[in-house]
């Protein structure tokens, strides 16, 4: 019998389903050290909770998120919520000794995310862990073990876009086009995700951004039900240019405004022996083209990675070629945190609050290059 370990997650929508179905699946496909207990799930609406924690197999709701801190019970809290709360909630339970799984971006704001740094640092036996989840795809993974072992040679030139189509004027108000709730738009939404996916493949930090631009095409959206209009002062839209400690010069696009795009979260690494692409909407395939092959047949490889054995996660699963999907990547991060909540190793390294600190001092530095319209260093961001 594994070692059970009680969780309770806060936010039961979109990502409370994804966590709640990795959480679920983890110790049947990964040999864990601990077999999660769904415990509690807590949320805003009650009714909603009842029907979702039934569903889940969660065997608590509540509407009371701050009472899992007082719960000796639980002890890792998955934190699903709106921007605007991960402080106050992972700050909380830290202080009260749980172990905090966050959403990204760590926070809607850098000096949010600076106290969630600091209060992991202080809480020295909770551990911490952000949900960069496009990490845990197998070709990702991949990605950045080529890269550690030198097959790329010296990195030049990274660029990643994160696109999606969503944001059409038809589209109503959310908690997500408001820079109170959010933070930011599209920035903190997908460029967290890319920015942090570079950082990771490439091992290296961005030392500075050289411009960026950051539009709110469409100022004010419907509030669905009603006939009343509400204000959007978060960006659609945010591009910037960048450059890493080693010299690597890198470009980053995400949007909500591009059509035909729909989860087109897509990297590209380019080194001095070779390149690598990534593109998630056939997020089993790694192209690796090696520079250093004979002229004659050298050319893309397009490496499918789900060999067990060799790519990674890969055994875990099904056999070659037996695909995965979305949900995967968040039951393969479920299995690294458990690992290291068992002081083992993850299968690649995993993000904690200070490590998406630094993601976040990238998006911010990006803010204020768009609205200073300069170059802004990141020793300068604090
Ligand atoms: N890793 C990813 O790929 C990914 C994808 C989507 C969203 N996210 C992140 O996940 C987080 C949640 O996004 P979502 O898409 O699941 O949002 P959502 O709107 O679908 O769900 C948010 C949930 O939080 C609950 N909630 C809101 N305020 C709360 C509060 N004060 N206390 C308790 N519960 C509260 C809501 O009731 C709802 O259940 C965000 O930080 C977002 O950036 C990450």
């Amino acid at each position: 019998m594994l070692e059970p370990i009680s969780i309770a997650l806060i936010g039961q929508k979109f990502m409370g389903r994804a966590h709640s179905n990795a959480w679920r699946q983890v110790a049947r496909f990964f040999d864990v050290p601990f077999e999660p207990i769904l415990h509690t799930v807590a949320g805003r609406d009650a009714a909603e909770l009842e029907a979702f924690a039934q569903r889940w197999g969660w065997a608590r709701a509540t509407t009371d998120w701050s009472s899992i801190a007082g719960d000796e019970t639980v002890e890792l809290v998955d934190i699903g919520t709106p921007n605007d709360v991960h402080a106050e909630q992972a700050i909380a339970l830290l202080e009260s000794g749980k172990h905090v799984a966050c959403e990204k971006p760590l926070a809607g704001t850098l000096s949010d995310a600076r106290a969630m740094r600091d209060a992991a640092k202080r809480a020295k036996k909770s551990k911490t862990f952000v949900w960069f989840n496009y990490r845990r795809c197998p070709a990702v993974a991949l990605a950045h073990r080529l890269v550690s072992e030198g097959k790329l040679g010296r990195i030049v030139h990274v660029r990643a876009h994160y696109l999606q189509d969503w944001g059409a004027p038809s589209t109503p108000f959310s908690w997500r086009y408001s820079k109170k709730v959010a933070g930011s738009g599209a920035h903190g939404d997908l460029n967290a995700h890319i920015v942090d996916m570079a950082r990771f493949v490439t091992g290296q930090e961005i030392v500075e951004i050289h411009g960026a631009v950051a539009p709110t095409f469409v100022k004010e959206r419907a509030v669905a039900g009603t006939k009343k209009k509400a204000k959007c002062d978060v960006d659609d839209a945010v591009l910037f240019l960048a450059s890493f400690a080693g010299g690597a010069v890198a470009s980053f696009e995400a949007s909500r405004l591009a059509a035909g795009h729909q989860n087109d979260n897509g990297i590209e690494i380019n080194g001095t022996k070779g390149s690598l692409r990534f593109a998630f909407e056939d997020m089993n395939l790694l192209h690796f083209h090696d520079a250093t092959a004979d002229a004659r047949t050298a050319g893309w490889t397009r490496i499918m990675c789900t060999k067990g054995g060799a790519h990674p996660y890969a055994a875990n699963w099904w056999p070659d070629a037996h695909v995965l999907g979305y949900e995967h990547g968040f039951t393969n991060m479920a299995a690294d945190i458990l690992r290291v909540l068992g002081k083992h190793k993850p299968e690649v390294p995993l993000p904690d609050f200070a490590d998406a600190y630094e993601t976040q001092r990238v998006l911010e530095a990006a803010l204020v290059s768009a609205r200073e319209r300069c170059a802004v260093k990141l020793s300068d961001v604090k």
